[in-house]
């Protein structure tokens, strides 16, 4: 046992290994919200975090130091406990449990035809995801020292809080949700049984805390409507809602990398034309597609608009592992081909779409943007919307979804969508695009004051003072 102070318990860690042509092993230290958090303990406290292993290279990693934390060099000097959880239980606790049904439940993405199947595959995929926060349970257990605080992140790690309350009831154990909460009429197309067990499992937890009062409430919903319980009696709720970092955005984002992608950026926009960015994970609930439709829409009802601007599109793979995905990614760029197909000219190309991930150059297209559009469906809170406003040189127009999390917080400031709607979509792009100067720069200030309320650092220090 190490005797950890404070603990995080993620999916996801802190950093990921590729095994190179040589053998040799390379580490890439991640970036986001928990990873400045943590650095914002300082050196001296006691602090673990545990992840799972998620490919070969951190698989080996795990190997190679036998037992040991990672190498301190590769992790920033974090201590780093990964878990190699048998790649087919984390297959289904991670694909199948987690980022199928508990993410498709909190972001009411299942819709028809895509349809929940709650069959006897899916109780074996459910079997996994119990082994699997099991797995974190224990290692947490092992790690923590007496009284010590454990702040267990998010749905794939639902049931572990309660795990880990029957193996060290001296501990203090915080949960945080990253997404929404599906209200109860929704979540309650979860099997009855395993709609119980994950509320449960959360209420395990001293404190169970999200990113807006709306997923909140929900959440305190779900447990009225399934268990009938008074959740205020053993767990206390709260609401933190993570900014953007400020400081770290404004520094990264006026390195050479980052002019040169202004300078590549400008190019292919052109000369004069005005700009829409958006910038995703290829992603269901982002809603990629129907703000292409949108933007077709605006081209087709506002003709003035044809060859003066550019949408450029940033649509990142993600979760390729999944058919669904795989398919929205292909729909994507199909729907951005025909629109180029259909209105581009000799000189104008009207949808610009990339697809490889690249830092750098999201935040050069932050920097350009002379409207951001955020249309999810529903987010746990979005943090490109908070970002851009921090980063626009000569002010941005934000186009927000009112189903985001950011929405409490920037509404005020915004052009505010239903994300289902295409031609109020296309409306709220028009009135973007036509804002004044003045009016944009002032809004843009008032959205980024907002937007960097909370950094990371104080958004994680909150939490773990909060459980005291
Ligand atoms: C969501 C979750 C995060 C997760 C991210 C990326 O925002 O709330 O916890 O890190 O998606 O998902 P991935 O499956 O790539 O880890």
């Amino acid at each position: 046992t190490h005797g950890a102070e404070v603990l995080v318990a993620s999916n996801r860690g802190p950093v990921s290994y590729q095994v190179g042509e040589d053998g040799a092993l390379h580490a890439r230290r991640g970036g986001g919200g928990l990873v400045s958090g943590l650095s914002a303990i300082g050196p001296d406290a006691n602090a673990v975090w545990v992840c799972a292993a998620l490919g070969d290279g951190d698989r080996e990693a795990v190997r190679r130091a036998g037992g040991a934390p990672l190498p301190a060099e590769d992790t920033g000097g974090q201590h780093v406990r990964m878990l190699d959880i048998d790649a087919d239980v984390h297959h289904d606790a991670y694909n199948g449990i987690a980022n199928s049904v508990l993410w498709f439940v909190h972001h009411m993405l299942y819709q028809t035809p895509l349809e929940p199947v709650f069959d006897a595959g899916f109780r074996r995929q459910w079997a996994s995801y119990e082994a699997y926060n099991r797995a974190f349970a224990e290692a947490l257990a092992e790690e923590a020292a007496e009284g010590a605080a454990v702040l267990i992140q998010d749905y794939h790690l639902v049931l572990a809080p309660r795990m880990l309350r029957q193996l060290r009831p001296d501990l203090r154990i915080g949960h945080f949700s990253h997404t929404p909460w599906a209200p109860p009429d929704y979540f309650r197309l979860l099997p009855d049984d395993i709609a119980a067990e994950l509320l449960n499992g959360i209420l395990g937890a001293d404190r169970a805390a999200f990113l807006t009062q709306r997923w909140a409430d929900a959440f305190t919903d779900c447990c009225h409507a399934v268990l009938g319980a008074d959740v205020a009696a053993g767990t206390r709720i709260g609401v933190h809602g993570l900014g953007a970092d400020a400081d770290f955005l404004r520094e990264r984002a006026h390195r050479g990398d980052v002019d040169e992608w202004v300078t590549a950026l400008r190019e292919e926009i052109g000369e004069g034309r005005r700009s829409i960015v958006r910038v995703d994970r290829t992603e269901l609930s982002k809603n990629i597609v129907r703000g292409l439709l949108a933007f077709r829409q605006l081209l087709e009802d506002r003709p003035e608009w044809r060859e003066k601007v550019v949408h450029v599109a940033f649509a990142y793979p993600s979760r390729q592992d999944l058919a669904v995905y795989r398919e929205y990614t292909a729909e994507v760029q199909r729907v951005a081909d025909e629109i180029n197909a259909h209105f581009g000219t000799a000189g104008w190309t009207p949808v610009v779409l990339h697809v490889r991930d690249d830092f750098a150059r999201s935040l050069a297209a932050y920097r350009l943007a002379d409207v951001a559009l955020v249309n999810p469906i529903r987010d746990g809170m979005n943090l490109v919307a908070k970002e851009v406003p921090v980063l626009s040189e000569e002010g941005c127009a934000l186009v927000l979804s009112r189903e985001a999390g950011a929405y409490e917080e920037l509404g005020a400031d915004a052009i505010v969508v239903n994300p289902y709607d295409i031609v109020g979509t296309a409306d709220a792009l028009h009135r973007a695009l036509s804002m004044p100067a003045s009016e944009r720069t002032e809004r843009t200030k008032h959205l980024a004051a907002a937007a960097t309320a909370l950094p990371p650092a104080q958004w994680f220090l909150d939490q773990l003072h909060a459980l005291d």
